[in-house]
Parts: structure tokens; sequence; C-alpha cells
């Protein structure tokens, strides 16, 4: 496994692959086995497998956990040399913020629902720098997770809309033996949080039991889902909805189709989670 904190060094580096298949998996490194998931996709797909390492600070708002967001790059090279990764690119933000960009990406409806709302800003920072590693890379596939369903939805159409020569594919959630979607950010749960939390994926089960039995009522689904919460955890939802699957449209009774989002707040952790739900 080769690893660079540059750009140059990326780029020659993969010339010397001429020919292979490329696949990226981008990320902000901490490293879990719901990143393993994709690095194992992305090894399926492809010859040659890049993970890049970036805590990205465009994308964090002002008052958000940029700096407790956790780091190890020791863990996290280990971690990818284990899965077979054959190039990893950690640059430092210099490296990939020279100077304030001139350009910005905006989003238009996808951006304003969800953590779109939550987090003015967050998706366009996200674009940016998907952007500029898709031109450091320049891969065949890339790999995201449905944990995060709405970055996967914004860049799917990141890519269409601006023709990027890349395949983004979905990658369901990995989550711990208690249903807890596994994230970077739950190290910052205390250990009674870290049980609560588990709370989440039960509320969400306990939701698309009652639409697949036929509770058509996306009211009365989400009030179910805040009493449990807030029955079971000291946690505060942030955010609850339940859109159509199908371009995430709101919807006044359920008749095909659903994502339930959630985003709940911790002591100094917010987490989210979704749902697909067939019916
Ligand atoms: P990060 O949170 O590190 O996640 C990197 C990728 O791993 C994302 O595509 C995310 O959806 C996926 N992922 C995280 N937890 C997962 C889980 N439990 N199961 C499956 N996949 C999971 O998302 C980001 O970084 C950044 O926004 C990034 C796309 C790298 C841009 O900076």
């Amino acid at each position: 496994m080769q690893s660079t904190k540059s750009i140059q060094g990326t780029r020659e580096i993969l010339k010397n692959h001429k020919g292979k298949t490329i696949a990226m998996v981008p990320t902000m490194g901490y490293l879990h086995e719901g990143h393993g998931a994709l690095i194992k996709a992305a090894k399926e797909k492809a010859d040659f497998v890049v993970v890049s390492i970036f805590v990205n600070p465009l994308q964090f708002g002002p008052n958000e956990d940029f700096d407790s967001y956790p780091r190890d790059i020791d863990h996290d090279l280990a971690f990818c040399q284990k899965y077979g990764v054959d190039l990893v690119f950690h640059p430092d933000i210099e490296e990939m913020y020279p100077k304030d960009m001139e350009f910005t990406i905006r989003i238009k409806s996808m951006a304003s629902i969800l953590d779109g709302r939550k987090r003015p800003g967050h998706f366009e920072g996200v674009v940016t720098v998907i952007a500029k590693l898709f031109n450091i890379v320049q891969p065949d596939y890339a790999f995201f997770g449905e944990k995060d369903r709405q970055q996967l939805m914004i860049i799917k159409a990141l890519v269409t809309d601006f023709n990027l020569p890349v395949e983004v594919f979905g990658v369901p959630t990995k989550r711990e033996e208690s249903g807890l979607a596994k994230s970077s950010r739950n190290v910052n749960l205390t250990e009674t949080e870290r049980a609560e939390a588990a709370s989440i994926y039960q509320a969400l089960n306990m939701a698309s039991e009652h639409i697949v039995n036929g509770e058509d009522s996306p009211s009365k689904i989400a009030s179910e889902i805040k009493i449990y919460i807030e029955q079971n955890t000291s946690a505060h939802i942030d955010d609850l909805a339940i859109y159509s699957a199908d371009g995430l449209k709101e919807i006044d009774k359920i008749q095909e189709d659903v994502i339930i989002f959630i985003a709940v707040k911790f002591s100094k952790t917010r987490l989210i989670d979704n749902l697909y739900v067939k019916i």
C-alpha cells in the first residue's frame, strides 16, 4: 500500500497504473467497518482502490465539531492496509485549500431539506471537496454510504449535472450489533448515550413495521418515533421527516416507498440515520 499527502504525488502514483480501473472511497478518517464495507465494494469493482482521508473544513459550520472531529491517521493507515487498499491520499488543509476558493457550487432544492437546512453550507462544502477529489484521482467508480443518504443522492446529482466521468455506488449502512449505525462520531458518545442510541434504529424499525402493516399517516408515524426516542434516550430529536423515496417529496399519505430520516442530538454528538421502507 502506498500513501501520500500530495496531489502531485497522487497523480504520479496513478500514472504508473494506467489501464487499471480505479475505485475511490472518500472519507474523513477515523475509519470503522462502515468505511470498510465501502472499501470491500470498491475492491470487488476495480483493479486499484484509492481511499482519501481529509476532514474537510468547508463542510463544517462555525458552531459544529470540526475541531473535536476524531482523527487517528496511524490507525487509519493500518486499517486501509488490512483492507487491501492500494493508495491512501491524506492531504493537509493547505494542500487542498492553498487559498480561499474563488468559486462555489450552489445546490438548489436537494439541500433545502434535512441536513441541508439544519447545516447551512454543509452540502456545498461536501460537493466542493468531492469535485476536487474526483479531479485529483479521476476514478472510474466512487463509493458512498447509504448512512448519509442525502449526501449520496446529492453526489449522484452532481455527477449527472456536470457529466463527471465517474459511476457512483451506494453501499448499505453497517451497524453495531445493537443496531446503532457505525459512525466516527460514536466515540464522542458517553457509555450511557451509546447504549441509548440503539433506540434510534429500533424506532425506525418499529415505524417501518407499522407502515408495512398499513399505517399511512406520516405525522402519526413521526410522533410514534418521537415518543419512543424521548422515552428511551436523553437525546432530543433535531430532525425527523418522512419523504417519498423517489425524489424526496413531502407526502400527506404513505402510498409509495418512503425514507424515514432522523437526526438526534446527544450532549455533545449529533447522529443521523435513515431507513428505506418498501411498501
Ligand atoms: P465520512 O463520514 O468519513 O464517511 C465516508 C463514507 O463512509 C461516506 O460515504 C459515508 O456515507 C460512509 N459511511 C459512514 N458510516 C457508514 C456506515 N455505518 N455504513 C456504511 N457507510 C458508512 O461522509 C463523509 O465522510 C464526508 O462527507 C465526505 C463524503 C468524505 C466528504 O468530505
